[in-house]
């Protein structure tokens, strides 16, 4: 069992608990980027909360055109029409309902993908323990495999206007990385077929895997593109559904086809802004490069030293760091002896043999050292307790 305490407070890499024990933060399902409590969000977010927390709806909320403008900013060419809303599930609901205004229908999706708990997210997420209990509510979506470009085109030709989803790393299933070229593939094929396609970049966008966004390496232009999570500025939720202005039209003309009374509130706003600008004067896309190319080799070296016998493989990009284990108990053993260290790190909702180290791109050198003595003290022990494992 994990004695974990009650989380009571953070700042920075770090949380603290009910007795002041101080955990650094290398988890957090993808959120902290900025760390917990980034100060200029709290104090973007602390001025707004008490100038103008929540609005009308009714007259301009100037805070969503400002944090619309920066995310235009910071996306791929022509991405510029945002609908903000509170949760990634949301913004996936956002993007689908589109697409299927402007006709695009069929949905299909990726084995091993993850895009959230609504029942149009849920439709779209490969996880059949999550998906029974509703299996009569979900759409039916075509699951086909991720990273093979045949399998898309094959079911693009079997159905009318499609609305295809990925990741362009897969972060639940296990930083699941496709080939090289291969979303660029997905971009031509979905333009063959005219279907529309959203690149969910909630887990990975805004710098987590050390470029702007995992689009943006090949070049590829979705129809939408999710953020959320990091957008927070660890601060405040908030996600983003950012549209080309054609894909948008349909909501455009009317717009009470879907609405949400607290989607891009001031608050949310105002911290997605904060956050798209603190990314950028801190350069953060690069610190998270940098650090995470760092932090990869470290913890492939780690595992090659300690317990080779108990992984298949470390991999990942920018600060999105898996450690693929044989067996799913070798994965929680790691995380409670991490835990044990007071590291807090993620484990994989659709695959539990692997774990997440996902840190925010201000890691210092005293954090950096923290992990990774803390993930080779817990490597050795893992090797001592299961010597005799034979895969
Ligand atoms: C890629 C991706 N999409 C969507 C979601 C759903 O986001 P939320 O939990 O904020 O609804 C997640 C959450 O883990 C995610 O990783």
């Amino acid at each position: 069992m994990l004695a974990a305490g009650v989380e009571v407070r953070s700042a920075g890499n770090y949380v603290f608990d009910h007795e002041g024990t101080q955990y650094l933060d290398c988890g957090g399902y993808n959120v902290f980027l900025l760390g917990h409590c980034h100060p200029e969000v709290v104090s973007a977010v602390r001025d707004q909360l008490e100038t103008h927390p929540l609005s009308t709806r009714v007259l301009v909320n100037h805070q969503y055109a400002s944090a619309a403008e920066a995310l235009a900013r910071v996306a791929p060419p022509t991405l510029d029409y945002v609908w903000l809303a509170n949760s990634g599930a949301e913004a996936v609901e956002a993007a689908l309902k589109v697409a299927w205004l402007g006709g695009c229908k069929h949905l299909i999706t990726m084995t091993g993908g993850y895009h959230g708990k609504t029942l149009g997210a849920l439709s779209v997420t490969d996880n059949p323990t999550y998906r029974t209990p509703y299996e009569s509510l979900l759409s039916s979506a075509a699951f086909i495999p991720f990273g093979d470009v045949s399998a898309l085109q094959a079911e693009l030709d079997r159905s009318e206007r499609s609305c295809v989803i990925l990741e362009p790393i897969q972060s639940e299933a296990g930083v699941i990385i496709p080939p090289n070229g291969y979303l660029k593939q997905v971009e031509e094929s979905c333009r063959d077929h005219e279907a529309f396609l959203v690149v969910d970049e909630i887990s990975t966008g805004l710098g987590r895997l050390g470029c702007w966004w995992g689009v943006a390496r090949e070049q590829v232009v979705p129809d939408a593109l999710l953020a959320g999570k990091a957008l927070s500025g660890g601060v405040m939720p908030v996600a983003a559904a950012i549209f080309t202005a054609e894909a948008y039209a349909p909501l455009n003309r009317d717009p009470f086809l879907h609405t949400s009374t607290f989607g891009g509130n001031p608050l949310a706003a105002v911290a997605a802004r904060t956050t798209v600008e603190v990314v950028e004067r801190h350069g953060l896309v690069n610190r998270a490069q940098q650090s995470g190319e760092a932090l990869l080799c470290a913890t492939r070296e780690i595992f090659k030293e300690c317990c080779p016998h108990l992984i298949d493989d470390v991999r990942g990009q920018g600060l999105l760091i898996g450690v693929d284990f044989k067996e799913e108990h070798f994965a929680a053993g790691f995380i409670f002896e991490l835990m044990h260290r007071h590291v807090i790190v993620s484990h994989s909702l659709n695959s539990h043999r692997v774990v997440r180290i996902t840190p925010s791109a201000l890691l210092d050198k005293t954090d950096i050292q923290w992990l990774t003595e803390a993930m080779r003290e817990s490597a050795l022990k893992l090797a001592v307790t299961n010597k005799d494992y034979k895969a």
